[in-house]
């Protein structure tokens, strides 16, 4: 599908995640990211950095790059380089203070709002997806959820990934490992105040995750008509049972009361290192390759960047890493000359590695939004926006100790079962839509096998299909009042979309076409899960605090029209993922188990685009993790091949 193709009359871009755009921007004095010794690991030396070595070379500065290049910079032997596009925002509020949360959204200094090809499953609108720009990546941008998905998600990878621990056992010290839980009980008067099991929890990593410490008027009253509905609270969802309202924890870091991303998180605790060089502001544009007729395979030697018009080049002796995130992993694979090679060809690259599925298999989650205006009174975010006193009352609370509005988020998150509120006979009509899916023969052997787990967790009803999101703000803020918004979405989507490059210039975007909504299936979903959070909406005492509904129009009153809505209206949850899917070589896969890519001795992926199979749940959890595994997994290689030598 390409941008000429389609009519481009009715394009409206539209992102749930703009919303906060809406907000107004607080401004505060911010501690120093790094506690003061922020600097010293990053450099705009371009020249400087590409006369330089390095054992490393890391292609991105988000979730796994570095958590795979500050695990690896901790063995002092080696010289770890990343190499990222953006710059790191130095104690800056928009990133830092948690209400700000969207502001940055579509501002080139932050983001790349990459935007879609016309989507026909969404009313042919072309859609942002907006993608973090800076060292950080992605998580100096998100919503701060902190989730995992479910054991038998984790468990679906080892049928792609065989003998390298990619199952929920293999990940578990992995996903405990970034998180500094804090504090680990509360007496706050919501769903995981009192039971959680330190088994599954980490207290040591450098990633604070903690629960909020202020909630809007609507959490409870969500809380309970939730409870009404039917959905049981889930007090631990970290042990691999997702189903059921979360509290989710934030990462936030409570006593600073700011964002803890990635570079605060991972950077700054090895910002000192001498073995450990970022570079910023520098695009990496291709991986430099080279035949080895000794192992019958390609070999990457260094990585060609473009830095203030100027192209160098940096050499790595060991290995490269590419972490530049689903979108960008695969537009780099491609620009190195390793894809499908009739795409390769067509824009004049010369093919060295034919891996087909490389930018294919997109996964991603799609949500609809109910809004409600609510009462007058009922205090949320959006009194930021509205009230100017309450704007000054809370930054001065902020100002004073960290804590109050500026500092929250939004965490009542319900992962769901479709027979929870889906009859039997809906539910019989959404298999059978799903079995279409997987009648068709023209899927690839790769994509077959992932239908018949997603279809073997349909049966089973065990793995929730899709989720609630509890907003306590406006997607669409029509007046100066409060509201109340239920984001609704599809977890394990039929559609699959794509990411590829459509010119030979590294600069260009590559071309997105996220197959949002093509499947029935995932309309269906969406809608049926749209009806049930409109009726929480109905049930005490929630309802009691809505003045009236704002979104869908309350003329949309029928599934057709309802469908109508969700095409107009749906919009990705920003978690694309496995377009450099870890899988054999002969189903398609990008990467093997060590995530290293076929045809190649030393040139890994690590990122969201290796993740073979999708899983429900919020990403950056996860994507920490694979970055930590693979540090061990090369550390192991390591360990491994000295003993060969001795
Ligand atoms: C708006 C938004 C909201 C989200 N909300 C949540 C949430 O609440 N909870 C949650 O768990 N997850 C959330 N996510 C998802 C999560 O943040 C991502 O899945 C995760 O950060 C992905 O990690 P990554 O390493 O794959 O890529 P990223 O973290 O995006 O890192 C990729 C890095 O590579 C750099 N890069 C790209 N190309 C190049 C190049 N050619 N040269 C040099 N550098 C390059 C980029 O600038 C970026 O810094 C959200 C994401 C977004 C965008
Ligand atoms: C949290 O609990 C763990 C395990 O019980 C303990 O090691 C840690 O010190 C606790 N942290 C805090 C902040 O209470
Ligand atoms: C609702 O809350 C009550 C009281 O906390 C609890 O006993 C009940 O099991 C909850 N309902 C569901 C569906 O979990
Ligand atoms: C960028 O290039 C311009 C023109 O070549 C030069 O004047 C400038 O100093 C360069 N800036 C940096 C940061 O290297
Ligand atoms: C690079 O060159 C282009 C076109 O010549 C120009 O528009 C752009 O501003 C330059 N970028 C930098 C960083 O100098
Ligand atoms: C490779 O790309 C060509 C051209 O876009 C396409 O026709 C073909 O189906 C692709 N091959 C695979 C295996 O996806
Ligand atoms: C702002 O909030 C304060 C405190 O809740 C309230 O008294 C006041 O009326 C509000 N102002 C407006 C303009 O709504
Ligand atoms: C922060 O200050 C406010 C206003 O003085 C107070 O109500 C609140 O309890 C304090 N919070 C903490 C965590 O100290
Ligand atoms: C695929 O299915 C279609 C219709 O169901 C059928 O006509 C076609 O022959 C099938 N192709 C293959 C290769 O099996
Ligand atoms: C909302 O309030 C602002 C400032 O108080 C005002 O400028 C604006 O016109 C109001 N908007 C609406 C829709 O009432
Ligand atoms: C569904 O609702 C729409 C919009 O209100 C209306 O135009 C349409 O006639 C309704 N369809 C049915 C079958 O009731």
């Amino acid at each position: 599908m390409h941008r000429s193709t389609v009519a481009n009359t009715n394009k409206r871009r539209t992102s749930l995640l703009i919303l906060a755009l809406f907000l107004s921007d607080i401004s505060q004095t911010i501690s120093s990211t790094c506690g003061g010794n922020s600097a010293t690991a990053i450099t705009t030396d371009a020249q400087a950095f590409s006369a330089f070595e390095y054992d490393y070379l890391i292609v991105g500065a988000g979730a796994g790059g570095l958590a795979v290049a500050t695990r690896l910079s901790e063995n002092e032997g080696v010289q770890v380089g990343i190499i990222e596009a953006g710059i790191f925002h130095e104690a800056d509020p928009l990133i830092d203070i948690p209400s700000n949360v969207g502001q940055t959204l579509g501002n080139p200094m932050y983001d790349w709002s990459f935007e879609t090809v016309p989507q026909p499953g969404a009313g042919g609108r072309s859609i942002t997806l907006p993608r973090g720009k800076m060292v950080g990546g992605s998580t100096g941008i998100n919503n701060m959820a902190w989730s995992r998905a479910s054991h038998a998600e984790y468990n679906a990878w080892e049928l792609f990934g065989p003998n390298n621990g990619w199952n929920w056992d293999g990940l578990l010290p992995h996903m405990k490992q970034p998180a500094n839980v804090f504090p680990n009980k509360t007496d706050l008067p919501i769903v995981n105040s009192e039971l959680y099991d330190p088994k599954y929890e980490g207290f040591s990593g450098p990633v604070s995750a903690s629960f909020n410490s202020w909630y809007s008027d609507v959490f409870p009253s969500y809380l309970a008509a939730a409870n009404s509905s039917g959905i049981s609270p889930n007090f631990e969802s970290d042990k691999g049972t997702t189903a059921g309202l979360i509290n989710c924890r934030s990462d936030v870091e409570r006593n600073t009361g700011t964002r803890s991303y990635a570079a605060p998180a991972y950077y700054c605790g090895h910002a000192s290192l001498p073995n450990f060089h970022v570079l910023v502001n520098s695009q990496a544009t291709r991986v430099v390759l080279k035949w080895s007729a000794l192992s019958g395979s390609y070999v990457a030697t260094g990585v060609e960047f473009s830095s203030n018009n100027t192209t160098y080049t940096a050499i790595s002796k060991k290995e490269v890493i590419l972490a530049a995130g689903t979108i960008q992993s695969p537009q780099l694979l491609e620009l190195s000359g390793i894809g499908n090679s009739s795409i390769l060809k067509s824009v004049g690259i010369e093919p060295l590695i034919d891996l087909p599925e490389v930018g294919e298999n997109m996964q991603d989650h799609v949500f609809a939004p109910a809004q409600y205006q609510l009462k007058p009174g009922v205090l949320t975010f959006d009194a930021l926006r509205v009230n100017t006193t309450i704007a000054a009352e809370q930054s001065a609370i902020y100002a004073q100790n960290r804590s109050g509005m500026l500092s929250g988020t939004d965490t009542a998150l319900s992962f769901l079962p479709l027979d929870l509120y889906v009859d039997s006979e809906t539910i019989d009509s959404l298999k059978r839509s799903f079995d279409t899916v997987l009648a068709d023969n023209s899927s690839s052997a790769f994509r077959k096998m992932q239908y018949e787990v997603q279809k073997d967790w349909l049966q089973q009803g065990l793995v929730p299909q899709s989720e609630i999101i509890m907003w306590s703000r406006a997607v669409a803020p029509l007046a100066n009042e409060s509201y109340v918004t239920l984001l609704s979405g599809v977890l394990h989507p039929a559609s699959r979309g794509s990411v590829h490059i459509e010119s030979k210039d590294p600069l260009a975007r590559p071309t997105i076409d996220a197959g949002w909504l093509i499947a029935d299936f995932d309309l269906l979903v969406v809608l049926q899960t749209l009806k049930f959070a409109m009726r929480i909406a109905t049930l005490e005492p929630l309802v009691s605090m809505i003045d009236s509904l704002v979104l869908p129009p309350p003329n949309v009153q029928n599934d057709t029209a309802l469908i109508e809505f969700i095409h107009e209206n749906a919009a990705s949850a920003s978690h694309p993922m496995g377009t450099a899917a870890m899988a054999p070589r002969d189903l398609g896969g990008v990467v093997d188990s060590s995530l290293t890519v076929y045809g190649t001795t030393n040139l890994r992926v690590c990122d969201a685009s290796i993740i073979p199979n999708g899983i429900g749940t919020h990403l950056q959890s996860t994507i920490y993790a694979i970055g930590e595994k693979l540090a061990r997994i090369i550390e192991n290689e390591n360990a491994h091949n000295a003993d060969e030598t001795r």
